[in-house]
């Protein structure tokens, strides 16, 4: 016990607003596991930030508990890691709005994802998809963390919470915790298979693979997968010149712990024709239990309930200690 409470804290929200796919597994879930021997961890399902795009309730429902299944099934231990579900635990809603009145409307037009978000839905550019990093500065700073592990693409978030607690300790003291964002050991950096330039997404789905597709269509998708037009056909590693064979190569050596180097011998002299099929069997190996077991605990929902229940109860209790002090700071009369 006492050993629990050196550790420092990590904290990530992941939105359920998709299937996860290969790219997300390979780059950053597979190391998760790891991190709850070094850390105490939190994760959460970040279904608030969610609806600031439209969202099929059913689907964001379904989601929401699948994506709590697939991390268990990855090997994050609910006994070692606290796993919940964002609107289960009100106090990110409430230090949100406290947030809300210590952000400034110049610095929240500034951030890369709202413009970017605004352009794609410029019929629905709504107050949360404005203030969104509000309540991101919320779920972080309520659990007082040491590190926020996150991609190239929250950065900017990050930083915005840094300057928001910094504000906020300026006036008031040191309430907040300054957290630093946590870039993890590098990952696989999965490319799209029909498109290896771009990253592997959700919104281009025949390059995608999921992680619960079945097999024959995760074979189908690699099997078309590109691969590059030289002249030479052999399995080289060469990102720059051979975006898709070297894409590929990187997936195999992440599914079978081999290096490029490995890769490229075991494939010496082998065209593409033998190759694309090979890595397409060894993803399927890797994420068939993945598959089964994510598909048995989806059948036992006791369970998963018992997981989310207990995890917000012992987020509550955390994230409830640092809102009180919040409350108080700020002049509100205790109830
Ligand atoms: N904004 C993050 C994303 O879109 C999700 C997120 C919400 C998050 N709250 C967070 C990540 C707190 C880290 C910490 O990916």
């Amino acid at each position: 016990m006492e050993k629990e409470t050196q550790k420092k804290v990590l904290l990530s929200g992941i939105q359920p607003s998709g299937d996860l796919h290969l790219g997300n597994y390979l780059g950053a879930i597979k190391n998760w596991a790891e991190l709850s021997d070094q850390f105490e961890c939190y994760w959460f399902m970040a279904d608030l930030h969610t609806i600031t795009v439209r969202q099929n309730p059913a689907d964001l429902r379904r989601r929401t508990l699948t994506q709590i299944a697939v991390y268990i099934a990855c090997g994050l231990d609910p006994e070692k890691n606290t796993i919940f579900v964002q609107s289960h635990v009100p106090a990110h809603a409430e230090l949100g709005w406290v947030l809300d009145c210590y952000t400034m409307f110049g610095e929240l037009s500034r951030m890369t994802q709202f413009k970017d978000k605004s352009a794609k839905h410029a019929d629905n550019i709504n107050a949360g998809l404005f203030t969104y990093p509000c309540l991101m500065a919320a779920d972080i700073l309520l659990y007082q963390p040491d590190f926020v592990p996150v991609g190239e693409d929250q950065k900017q978030h990050v930083e915005i919470c840094r300057d928001i607690a910094n504000r906020f300790n300026h006036v008031y003291g040191e309430v907040f915790r300054m957290p630093e964002p946590y870039i993890p050991k590098q990952g696989a950096r999965v490319m799209s298979l029909n498109q290896p330039d771009t990253k592997m997404s959700k919104s281009i789905p025949e390059g995608c693979v999921f992680l619960l597709e079945k097999p024959e269509d995760i074979l189908r998708k690699f099997k078309r997968a590109v691969t590059d037009s030289d002249t030479e056909h052999c399995v080289r590693y060469a990102p720059g010149e051979k975006p898709g064979v070297s894409n590929l190569i990187q997936i195999y050596a992440a599914c079978t712990g081999k290096s490029f180097e490995d890769v490229e011998r075991e494939f010496d002299g082998k065209g593409y024709g033998v190759f694309k099929p090979a890595v397409g069997e060894a993803v399927v190996e890797t994420l068939r239990p993945i598959r089964e077991e994510t598909e048995r605990l989806l059948a036992d929902k006791a369970y998963l309930e018992s997981v989310y229940r207990a995890g917000a109860e012992k987020a509550s209790y955390v994230a409830n200690k640092t809102l009180r002090k919040v409350y108080k700071k700020v002049g509100f009369l205790a109830p």
